[in-house]
């Protein structure tokens, strides 16, 4: 049998209640899947925006490997020293490469597991989303490029973005070069979890870590009511008793680095 490697692939954590939730459902994964790697999308996880240093520890503690993430990355650290240090403290933690602000931090992370390397990547969309002007069509190739010789296990990339249609897209067209293109970012899963015809794990959105009875994570009335005011209220996290729990569980054939098999996984759980 083919040496395989196993991802388990959280999308966005939402606030302490996306964090608790993760936390807690981790023991049991590892004692079902027995994953090589544990990779979690934070950039919602302080609060509903950005991460700190006592988030990240909570995430490293719960068993997370590597944190990816997206716009919201620099929400909690503004200051450039800041952002360096958190970078520095966690170096496993990166922002999308092709991210417009000119930021310190790591944006693509190659990490030993016990069945080889795996780069790990993350890039935001354009379609709907102001936060680029640098195309992920183009800087994925010169990506790529660059790690041509590296003998690899895996390649996963955390797509984080807004269109369905840019997500699909990128993810079919390049089918085969990558083992995984994860979605996030729009915290509602997707129903179309399948292994492209190349051998790419492929899913539109994972879903979002946090609470459930809320839009989004934050609290529904304050979410209703910006729409029904049209006033910038400021969003609040929804605390509740369940917890929404979105993952995905990859096996990945390291010679070839394609995917074998992926499960997108639901559930609620109360905490
Ligand atoms: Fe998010
Ligand atoms: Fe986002």
């Amino acid at each position: 049998m083919a040496k395989q490697l196993k991802v388990v692939f959280f999308g966005d954590i939402v606030g302490r209640p996306g964090r608790r939730g993760v936390a807690s459902i981790i023991p049991k994964i590892k004692e079902e899947f027995r994953p090589d790697l544990i990779i979690a999308n934070v950039e919602n996880s302080a609060h509903g925006k950005g991460v700190t240093d006592s988030t990240l520890a909570d995430m490293v503690k719960a068993g997370v490997d590597v944190f990816t993430s997206g716009e919201h990355i620099h929400d909690k650290v503004r200051e450039d020293a800041e952002v360096a240090a958190i970078f520095e403290k966690y170096p496993t933690l990166i922002k999308p490469a092709n991210y417009s602000r000119d930021l310190p931090g790591r944006s693509e992370l190659v990490i030993e597991t016990l069945k080889g390397k795996v780069l790990v990547l993350n890039l935001v969309g354009q379609v709907f989303f102001r936060f680029s002007e640098f195309s992920p069509w183009t800087v994925l190739p010169q990506i790529l490029e660059r790690y041509e010789g590296e003998k690899l296990s895996a390649i996963i990339l955390d797509f984080h973005a807004e269109a369905t249609s840019e997500k699909v897209a990128l993810g079919r067209h390049f089918d085969g070069q990558l083992s995984a293109v994860l979605g996030t970012h729009t915290h509602i899963p997707t129903a179309d979890a399948t292994i492209l015809p190349k051998g790419t794990g492929y899913v539109t959105d994972v879903g979002m870590n946090g609470p459930y009875d809320s839009v989004l994570g934050m609290k529904s009335e304050v979410s209703i009511n910006r729409f029904l005011t049209g006033e910038k209220l400021t969003y609040e996290i929804a605390e509740t008793p369940e917890i929404w729990l979105n993952y995905v569980m990859l096996t990945i054939d390291i010679e070839t680095k394609k995917t074998l098999s992926i499960q997108h996984e639901h559930e609620i759980i109360k905490l």
